[in-house]
C-alpha cells in the first residue's frame, strides 16, 4: 500500500501550516497578555524556571527531597491556577494563549507517537479521492446504493448483478498485492461504472493510489505526451496512468479504434500487467467484438488476465426517469 506521493506531500505541508499558523496565533496572542497584563508575565517566567528548580533539586538529593520535589510541583499548579485566574479576569478563556490546533490528539503533526494519527488519514483519503479524477461521482455511487431491483425483469439479469456486486465488494475491500483484475463488460446503462466508482471509493478509502479515466481521456493525455516529446518536453500526462495502483479505465471501446489506440493500450495494459499493477476496465464491447476492435495480443491479456463480470437488463438509465 502505497499513498500518492504527492498527495502525501501535500498533506504534510497541509498540517504544518496549521500547526505553524496554530503557534504563531498563540505567540501572538501571549505577547497580546503579557502587555495587558505584567503579573502574567511575572507568573510565566516562574512557570518556565520549574523545569531548572525540578533538576536543581534533583541533583542537590538529600533524604527530604521527594517533598521539596513536591514542593515545587504544588508551587508550579497554584501558579497555573493563579494565571487561569488572571485570564479570566482579563477576559480571556484560561486556554487563551494555548495554540489552539486543529487536531489535539497529535497537534497537527500527523502522527500520535508513530502512529499516523487519523485526522491525516482522513486527509489522504480526501486527496486521494480529489486525484482519483472521480469527482461527483464518488458521492453518489456507491456498493450501498446498488439495488438489485433494476435487475428484476429477468432472473438471469438479476442473478449476474448480484455476482457482480458480491464480487465488486470483495474484490476491493480484499484489494492488495494478490488481487487481480476486472473486466465489467454489458450493455449501456447496466451499473457498471456504478460499480467501479464504489470499487475505486473503498479501495482509495484503505489508502491505495487509485485513478479513473476514460478510455478517450486516457488516450488524450498519451497523444499529448507523444506531441510534446516531439518538442523535446518530457511532460508525461500518460505517466499517472501506467503508475497508480489500481486504474479503472471506463468506457473501453468508445474511441476510435486506430493504430495509435491498439499500441497505446497494449503499452498500457502490458505495463500494468508486468508490474502487477491492478486495472478495472468497463466496457460495452463483447467478447467477440474485442477481437475485431482490438490486436489478439491485447485480447488474448483481457480474456486471460481478466476476471470477467457480466452485465445484462434493461438501460437503468431509462427506468429511472
Ligand atoms: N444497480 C443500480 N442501482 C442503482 N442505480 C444504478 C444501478 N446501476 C446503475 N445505476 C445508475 O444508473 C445510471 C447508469 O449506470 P452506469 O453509469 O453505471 O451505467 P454503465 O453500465 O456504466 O453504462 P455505460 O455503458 O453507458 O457507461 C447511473 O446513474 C447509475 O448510478
Ligand atoms: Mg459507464
Ligand atoms: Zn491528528
Amino acid at each position: 500500500m502505497g499513498y500518492n506521493i504527492e498527495n502525501y506531500r501535500r498533506v504534510r505541508t497541509m498540517l504544518e501550516e496549521r500547526r505553524l499558523s496554530a503557534m504563531a496565533t498563540a505567540d501572538a496572542r501571549l505577547a497580546e497578555v503579557h502587555r495587558l497584563s505584567p503579573e502574567v508575565a511575572e507568573i510565566d517566567r516562574a512557570l518556565a524556571s520549574t523545569g531548572m528548580q525540578l533538576f536543581g533539586e534533583a541533583t542537590r538529593g538529600g533524604p527530604d527531597l521527594a517533598a521539596r520535589i513536591a514542593r515545587v510541583r504544588a508551587d508550579h499548579e497554584s501558579l497555573r491556577a493563579a494565571r487561569a485566574d488572571l485570564l479570566t479576569s482579563l477576559g480571556f478563556s484560561a486556554d487563551y494563549t494555548d495554540p489552539a490546533y486543529t487536531c489535539k490528539a497529535c497537534r497537527d503533526t500527523g502522527f500520535v507517537d508513530a502512529a499516523m494519527c487519523e485526522c491525516m488519514r482522513v486527509a489522504l483519503v480526501t486527496e486521494g479521492v480529489r486525484s482519483s479524477g472521480l469527482g461527483a461521482l464518488i458521492g453518489r455511487q456507491s456498493f450501498e446504493n446498488f439495488s438489485l431491483k433494476y435487475y428484476d425483469h429477468d432472473p438471469a439479469d438479476r442473478e449476474r448483478a448480484a455476482y457482480a456486486l458480491a464480487r465488486a465488494k470483495e474484490y476491493a475491500e480484499s484489494f492488495g498485492p494478490d488481487s487481480g483484475n476486472l473486466l465489467l463488460m454489458g450493455p449501456t446503462g447496466l451499473g457498471k461504472t456504478h460499480l467501479s466508482t464504489a470499487i475505486a471509493r473503498t479501495v482509495i478509502e484503505r489508502g491505495y493510489d487509485v485513478v479513473y479515466e476514460t478510455m478517450q481521456n486516457v488516450l488524450a493525455d498519451f497523444e499529448y505526451d507523444r506531441f510534446k516529446s516531439g518538442y523535446g518536453e518530457t511532460a508525461q500526462r500518460g505517466e499517472r496512468y501506467l503508475a497508480c495502483e489500481l486504474l479503472i479505465l471506463d468506457d473501453l471501446g468508445t474511441e476510435q479504434t486506430n493504430a495509435f489506440v491498439v499500441s497505446t493500450l497494449y503499452h498500457l495494459l502490458n505495463t500494468r500487467l508486468n508490474h502487477g499493477r491492478r486495472t478495472v476496465i468497463n466496457t460495452n464491447v463483447s467478447g467477440e467484438e474485442l477481437r475485431t476492435r482490438y490486436s489478439d495480443r491485447i485480447t488474448s491479456r483481457l480474456l486471460g488476465e481478466y476476471e470477467i463480470l457480466l452485465f445484462s437488463g434493461n438501460d437503468i438509465r431509462m427506468q429511472k426517469l
